[in-house]
């Protein structure tokens, strides 16, 4: 069986990509599997390169070598089946998706609307709140509504209260995500968003509350299966939040897995996140991420193509499901075979 594994890619969590593909191409089994790795490059070019950076420095994020040589889509289109390791957009929203239902070959994941859908948090929002899963108020900024409805818009932002998220709807880790405290900072913090998304969104920030996620993996007969719930920890004073830094480049964050709770509230947070992969119509796998304040929970989001190094939070959470690392890049495969 032919797997083929892309990774890399034009979004900015290019690097998170690499790291992610370094360490599913070291597990696969390559007694059942052939192995082949195509990189995107920062720029977009598809090219032959294996995920290896011996060089890496510690905080330094991997590239795919722009100079490394190029491969047609074919290469990628020819597998029997590909792990499209991509978050951001441009991999992880359904465009690459398409590319792969266009050529007719499997693939592991969510499919073309699931990936968009859950890509887009404005309209993941519509999506969770017609599912009734509770959320934070938010008010979504259009491309054209900046700065035209400034006003309109400044209005309906301060009724949330301070301090505001100002997030680009369509990115991920955290990239373009301002914290507001004052007022002042909102239209520099909304134009800084709209410098990842022209779609930006404004969410009531959650201050103290715990950030709790779960995992989950879709079994070969389709159900899908919550792992257990995991909490992020961000190091107090390092960071305003849980931001790109914390996350990959200087270790102020750290992932508890199982958290601590009652089992009523995880239960609960297991449940929401089996309906949000339902809602969204989830394929494969997926990370879903809380916000729990005493027993108040929100949904904060859904990532389809979760971080996926053998210190990120979706692994470690199937591991202390009893899913070990290479059991899981396992189980995805023939769930994408089947
Ligand atoms: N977007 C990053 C990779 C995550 O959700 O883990
Ligand atoms: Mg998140």
């Amino acid at each position: 069986t032919r797997v083929c594994l892309v990774y890399g890619g034009r979004s900015s969590e290019h690097g998170v990509s690499c790291l992610t593909a370094r360490e599913v191409m070291s597990v696969i089994d390559t007694t059942r599997f052939d192995v082949r790795a195509i990189g995107v490059t920062p720029s977009g070019r598809w090219v032959e390169a294996a995920p290896q950076w011996p060089d890496l420095a510690p905080g330094q994020l991997p590239a795919v070598d722009e100079s490394a040589p190029p491969v047609p889509w074919e290469s990628v289109t020819d597998a029997d089946v590909v792990f499209p390791l991509l978050h951001g957009p441009w991999g992880e929203d359904g465009t690459l998706q398409g590319l792969l239902d266009l050529a007719d070959v499997r693939y592991v994941g969510a499919g073309v609307l699931a990936s968009a859908v859950g890509m887009d948090k404005v309209f993941a929002k519509v999506v969770f709140a017609a599912a009734g899963l509770p959320q934070v108020p938010y008010v979504p900024i259009e491309p054209a509504e900046w700065p035209s409805d400034r006003d309109r818009i400044e209005a309906r932002v301060r009724a949330l209260g301070l301090p505001v998220f100002v997030k680009p709807s369509r990115a991920g880790s955290s990239s373009g995500v301002v914290k507001v405290d004052t007022w002042d900072e909102l239209a520099p913090a909304i134009e800084h968003a709209r410098s990842f998304d022209p779609k930006v969104l404004v969410e009531a920030g959650k201050i103290g509350a715990r950030e709790v996620e779960c995992g989950i993996v879709q079994a070969v007969d389709g159900t899908p299966q919550a792992s257990v719930v995991g909490e992020v920890r961000v190091q107090h004073g390092a960071h305003a939040f849980y931001d790109f830094e914390a996350k990959y480049l200087d270790g102020t964050s750290a992932n508890i897995v199982p958290a601590e709770m009652s089992t009523t509230i995880s239960d609960r947070i297991r449940a929401y996140a089996v309906q949000a992969f339902k809602a969204i119509g989830g394929e494969g796998l997926a990370r879903v991420d809380f916000f729990l304040d005493g027993e108040d929970l929100v949904i904060n989001e859904i990532n389809t193509m979760p971080g996926f190094t053998t210190s990120s939070m979706f692994p470690l959470l199937w591991e202390a499901s009893g899913v070990t690392y290479a059991e899981l890049v396992d189980r995805l495969l023939q769930q994408a075979l089947a």
